[in-house]
């Protein structure tokens, strides 16, 4: 075994799982930029307070943070995600609502590795903010919706809630750690120890012992104040308006405190792992306050690019780009005609493979065939010569000289016809 591997939940994705990545980021690029998104690169660490602020009772900050003193003495942390990072920047920057952005990329937490559960692990998501109309909401939860549908997954079920505004909320968790502090005895170890730190959270056990007290539990829809009913009418109005099914959830309260509202998670049904969560996201109004801006409404979904990869696999959708070459250059010359040739074709934007080192012909058609190459371009002593080069179709079709200063513009040509 080498000495180094990565380390526990990091991978190496390789070839041509790379490109499927790529792939997945410009998919989602194309959904949210057509409702008007702008892309924002945030750094992968700040303050570690910009964080605290996802909530001190969640475990994403509490158990799961990379932080360290960094040797000037701040000290930092590697990003759990990236909403928070968002409002920091837009409380620092000052831009004009309604402020509508997209983002990609790595983000740490100290997890329990296991399939689909990862500590380096990607996301894309969105964030709007500046606006509490409902309809904003479902136009969000809409774009998850679409871009599943884009990239090919059918079994993903939409499942929303919502946590009322700050007061109901605050009344909500009241109600609840009276309920279950009640029946206390009856929880898990886990739950007893969760309860105590936050109350929400136990609604988020899957231990059997816990199953009968939490459906016992009171449902935040009894806590809603007006406002926040009809903002949560108005936005499953929305999604039916557009047809999408959901179910709503009212146990569903979220992994970040942040939270407000409606709240959303996308599960998918073709996974059987423990982690069917491939997206999720909603309402945080108080959260650009908190990291000292002025009240600023604000709404997003992030989306696990690692999850959502192993429910594409599950589904047998959304493969990795074929990475074929177009064009393969064969030199028995010595290989300057190939440096030239290659360089040519790769200026006109084809995708052009050589081999290295002084090659047989036999060998070079070999790596030729294995490119996958569409085109063969042969140049020989005899070719070179006459400032021809032979143009090879590698499905067995006629193969023809053509002069050297003809031979791009070719195979060009019989590129965009095979594709
Ligand atoms: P989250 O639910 O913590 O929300 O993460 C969103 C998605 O990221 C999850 O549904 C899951 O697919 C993926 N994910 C999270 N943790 C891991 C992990 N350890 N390994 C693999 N995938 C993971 C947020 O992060 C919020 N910032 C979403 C949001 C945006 N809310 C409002 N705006």
């Amino acid at each position: 075994m080498p000495e180094f591997q990565t380390t526990p939940g990091t991978r190496d994705i390789l070839p041509p799982d790379a490109a499927r990545w790529r792939a997945f980021v410009d998919s989602f690029a194309r959904v949210v930029e057509s409702a008007g998104y702008s892309q924002i690169i945030l750094p992968m660490f700040e303050d570690l307070g910009v964080f605290q602020r996802l909530g001190d009772a969640t475990d994403v900050v509490t158990k799961e943070m990379y932080d360290f003193v960094d040797k000037g003495g701040r000290h930092i942390a590697l990003r759990p995600e990236q909403t928070a990072g968002v409002c920091r920047a837009y409380v620092q920057h000052h831009p004009v609502v309604p402020w509508k952005v997209w983002y990609a990329g790595p983000n740490f937490r100290y997890e329990k590795a296991q399939q689909g559960r990862y500590r380096q692990f990607d996301q894309v998501g969105i964030e709007v903010l500046g606006v509490d109309d409902p309809q904003l909401d479902v136009e969000v939860i809409a774009l998850a919706h679409d871009f599943y549908r884009s990239i090919g997954l059918k079994n993903v079920e939409l499942h929303i809630n919502s946590l009322g505004d700050t007061g109901d909320r605050a009344r909500y968790v009241e109600a609840l750690a009276s309920y279950f502090h009640a029946h206390e005895t009856e929880l898990s170890e886990e739950s007893r120890i969760t309860l105590a730190r936050n109350p929400l959270r136990v609604l988020d056990s899957k231990r059997s012992e816990d199953t009968d007290v939490i459906a016992q539990a009171p449902s935040i829809s009894e806590f809603f104040s007006p406002e926040a009913a009809q903002h949560f009418d108005s936005v499953q109005e929305g999604l039916a308006l557009l047809g999408i099914d959901f179910v709503v959830n009212d146990r569903l309260v979220r992994g970040l405190d942040y939270y407000r509202s409606t709240t959303f998670e996308l599960v998918s049904t073709a996974l059987e792992s423990a982690q069917t969560a491939v997206g999720g996201g909603g309402r945080y109004d108080g959260l650009v306050e908190d990291l000292g801006g002025d009240p600023t409404p604000g709404i997003g979904f992030a989306i696990g690019l690692d999850r959502t990869l192993l429910a594409c696999d599950a589904e047998g959708v959304f493969p990795a780009p074929d990475q074929g070459a177009d064009v393969f250059v064969v030199d028995t010359t010595g290989g300057r005609a190939a440096l030239r040739m290659a360089s040519a074709l790769r200026a006109a934007g084809l995708r052009a493979e050589r081999t290295y080192g002084a090659k047989s012909m036999k060998s070079q058609m070999k790596t030729a065939n294995k490119s996958r190459a569409l085109v063969a371009v042969i140049i020989g002593e005899d070719e070179l010569a006459r400032g021809v080069a032979t143009v090879r179709p590698m499905d067995g079709g006629e193969q023809s000289e053509y002069s050297l200063d003809a031979v791009v513009a070719t195979v060009v040509d019989i590129v965009k016809k095979a594709k």
